[in-house]
């Protein structure tokens, strides 16, 4: 069994970036600009938008973060985006969700301008990368298909089944998983909450992506032998022995499930650091294409 470290490769690629930011920089460009939207408290959404800020400073990129208060209107927030997709100086940003209740997240998605979607959630590119024409692909997709690749792991003609089915996950995941590319050629399985028997589907699969948001939903008796296990899942359990009063887990049960597996990510350590990884990766296409052109 081998642990995959997104940890490690996520300071790997972003050490390549830092290295290609300052070769960029050296000769007189700007750095290249990342700004996020954060709307309200969710301990959560904070937690993720500091590490996307924090990772913008190891790379020298410049990073802004906008906060607004839980009570911000749709039409408020319309009037940030809309400022963002028209400054020069913001080559990509996102909006992080969910978003409050009274928000439609479709709304805000579709009025961000498609060039500077480094979360590749708009319509636009989301169709582009289902055509195999890909301008951004959604970070946490784009960040488990750059694990797959870096780790030399063969897909092609692979059985790999996704659980789970989020517009930001399990839906792009699936199609990446079946396209005629490097990491692709898979014969994919998309299961959800009405899937019959999902524990029949995942002991079938060569590639298990689980990205259903249940900790320690898939068992070792789920997993074929030599199994490859990406788990998406980042969910807080109680754990009266930490200072802190939880902790974080997949939604694999990694100890028993492990042992089985040819490949396996951790939580944490395994697809949350790439996730980051990937909106720099995407963020820097587009300062690439769109600012120094
Ligand atoms: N919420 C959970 N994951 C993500 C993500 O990748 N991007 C944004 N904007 N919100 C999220």
């Amino acid at each position: 069994m081998q642990r995959i470290d997104g940890k490690q490769l996520g300071i790997t690629i972003q050490e390549e970036i830092r290295q290609e930011v300052a070769q960029l920089t050296a000769t007189g460009n700007r750095a290249p600009h990342l700004v996020a939207v954060l709307v309200g408290d969710n301990p959560a959404s904070a937690t993720y938008v500091r590490a996307k800020m924090r990772a913008c400073k190891r790379t020298g990129f410049q990073s802004t973060l906008v906060q607004k208060e839980s009570d911000v209107t749709e039409s408020e927030l319309l009037d940030v985006v809309k400022q963002l997709n028209e400054d020069p100086n913001v080559d990509g940003f996102i909006v992080q969700l969910p978003l409050p209740k009274h928000i439609d997240e479709h709304v805000i998605t579709m009025a961000i301008d498609p060039i500077k979607d480094v979360d590749g959630f708009h319509p636009t590119n989301f169709g582009l990368m289902a055509l195999g024409m890909p301008q951004y692909i959604p970070a946490t997709p784009y960040g488990i298909i750059t694990m797959l690749d870096r780790y030399n792991i063969e897909t092609s003609g692979k059985h790999c089944v996704v659980i789970g089915r989020s517009n930001i996950v399990g839906t792009p995941m699936s199609i990446l998983m079946s396209r005629k590319a490097k990491v692709g050629n898979c014969t994919v399985t998309l299961t959800h909450s009405r899937t019959k028997d999902v524990a029949e589907e995942v002991r079938r699969a060569d590639i298990v992506i689980a990205a259903i948001g249940r900790a320690n939903f898939v068992t070792a008796d789920m997993v074929k032998e030599g199994a490859v296990v990406i788990d998406v899942g980042i969910n807080s359990v109680d754990d009266a022995s930490r200072k802190r009063g939880y902790r974080l887990v997949g939604d694999v049960d990694f100890e028993n499930v492990a042992p089985k597996c040819s490949f396996i990510t951790p939580v944490p350590g395994g697809v949350g650091p790439m996730t980051v990884t990937a909106l720099l990766m995407n963020t820097l296409e587009g300062y690439k294409t769109h600012y120094l052109k």
